[in-house]
């Protein structure tokens, strides 16, 4: 509708917008403070610490979760281990796993000023349900690739696999040691005179929760991981609350928290500073909500990347609100590759304060890490995605908002409001990049987008072809 304006009429409009940003800006702020309640489909927060909270809360149970610890607490020193940062306790934790499990509503316990190095372990269940790893003091792996046992798998360092009702809390620190395999020659640019040597290069996550459910992560600070730092796949009612990741600007592939594969997930109150996406969902995820996070240095908030080497992707119910994204290459992004098929659906942005962000907005469907990909007439079908009261400065070298559709299978429904963006430095770049996005504009933007197209791309019949 935009387009129609005349020119003139659009100037005095700018003008007018950039004088009412003024007084959003300082509203938009404090207003990131104040806590919105969200529709019931989605987990809600937590307001105390679930420090001791044997059977995480589905989404909306009304008991608070507090009952009194009256399970066992079993101290990995008690099964010898020594805390000294070199000695390797992997015996003693795994001993005292075994013991907890086994035990209704048990804490295992790693006690506050001592410093435990473990190899890369499977803490597996079934377990007995309420279990909680309460690390307060530091738990760290071998520091680097060449300590690393050779038996050892590098995809991962901690793992939990099939449990129920589970908590990792405390606070203490979880370190990563991850600076040797970031400066790996394989590593991008970390070769001789900045080259980067073929891999393999498999680096460990730190931690992977799989094939598990009600699970609760809280409180911990996660640092320096060696590649992802939290990921879930095959998940389901994740609750995590009152982290911080911490990793150096550019350590790579150093994802703050990657889910896949897991429904119904809470990420509520939480830092994340680090080298890649802040927050990456991938495919077959759910009732995602993402509410009061900070996001500093990363590649932002992410969905996808999805549909690579022709996969199905489904992903629907995003909500990510109340977020600050800072010094970032990216803010809010959806990402998929050429080929792929399903959809990504039901998708909201909402109250996000954007601080010198290169891409603040955008859908990129030619997601591509190769150096030339084919082009391809299947994609994944990006439909219903709002953005709304979203503010602050981007990084000029980009336009702030990029909406790069696939050619064959347009974006449907994009809808904005209240979006207000401006350059952190020098001279505005308010050419929005549109390609075969459909979807309106509930108010005016900054910078003023003319290039969404009116009405649905694809017929009721069309849209089933890429149902999930
Ligand atoms: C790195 O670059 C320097 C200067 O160009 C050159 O002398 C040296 O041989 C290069 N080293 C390697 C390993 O390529
Ligand atoms: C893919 O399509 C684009 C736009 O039609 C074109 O510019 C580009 O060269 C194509 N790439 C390949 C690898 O065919
Ligand atoms: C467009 O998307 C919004 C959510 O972003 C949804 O509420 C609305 O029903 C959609 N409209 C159509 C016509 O599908």
């Amino acid at each position: 509708m935009l387009s129609e304006l005349p020119r003139g009429l659009l100037f005095i409009w700018i003008l007018a917008a950039i004088f009412m940003l003024n007084v959003h800006n300082s509203q938009g702020r404090t207003h990131f403070h104040k806590k919105k309640s969200h529709g019931s489909k989605f987990p809600g927060p937590v307001s105390q610490p679930p420090a001791y909270y044997p059977t995480p809360s589905p989404p909306d149970s009304s008991g608070s979760g507090e009952s009194s610890p009256d399970g066992c607490s079993f101290d990995v020193r008690s099964y010898g281990a020594v805390g000294d940062g070199s000695t390797d306790d992997t015996n003693a934790f795994k001993l005292a796993w075994k013991d907890a499990c086994a035990s209704e509503s048990a804490v295992l316990l790693v006690p506050s000023d001592y410093n435990f190095m473990i190899t890369s372990t499977i803490f597996s269940g079934p377990c007995n349900r309420g279990l909680v790893f309460q690390v307060d003091g530091v738990l760290m792996p071998p520091d680097g690739p060449d300590s690393w046992p050779k038996s050892d798998s590098k995809h991962n360092w901690l793992v939990f696999y099939q449990l129920d009702g589970m908590t990792l809390t405390g606070n203490g620190i979880i370190e990563g040691n991850g600076e040797k395999w970031w400066d790996l020659p394989c590593k991008p640019h970390r070769g001789p005179n900045g080259s980067t040597l073929p891999g393999p290069c498999d680096s460990p996550a730190l931690i992977r929760f799989f094939m598990s459910s009600n699970l609760v992560l809280s409180n911990l600070r996660i640092q320096n991981s060696p590649q992802f730092h939290v990921k879930f796949d095959g998940c389901s009612n994740v609750l995590i609350e009152s982290i911080s990741i911490d990793s150096p600007a550019l350590s790579p592939n150093t994802d703050g928290i990657h889910v896949e594969g897991t429904k119904s997930v809470g990420i509520y109150n939480s830092e994340i500073s680090n080298g890649d996406d802040c927050i990456s969902i991938g495919p077959s995820c759910s009732d995602v909500n993402i509410e009061n996070v900070i996001c500093e240095h990363s590649h932002g908030i992410s969905i996808g990347s999805l549909g690579v080497h022709n996969s199905q992707a489904c992903v629907s119910n995003i909500m990510v609100s109340n977020a600050v994204v800072r010094n970032s290459d990216n803010g809010v992004r959806i990402k998929t590759w050429q080929g792929g098929t399903g959809s990504v659906t039901g998708i909201t942005f909402d109250s996000i304060v954007m601080e010198n962000v290169r891409n603040c907005i955008i859908i990129d469907q030619y997601y591509c890490l190769k150096k030339e990909c084919l082009n391809q007439t299947s994609a994944v079908f990006v439909s219903d995605v709002s953005y709304t009261n979203i503010k602050g400065t981007y990084d000029v070298r980009s336009p702030p908002i990029h909406f790069a559709c696939s050619d064959t299978v347009p974006c449907a429904n994009i809808t904005m409001s209240e979006v207000e963006l401006l350059p952190a430095q020098g001279e505005l770049v308010d050419d929005p990049f549109c390609w075969n996005a459909y979807g309106a504009l509930k108010t005016l933007t900054i910078p003023p987008i003319t290039c969404l197209q009116d009405g649905a791309p694809l017929s009721i019949s069309e849209k089933s072809k890429y149902d999930c």
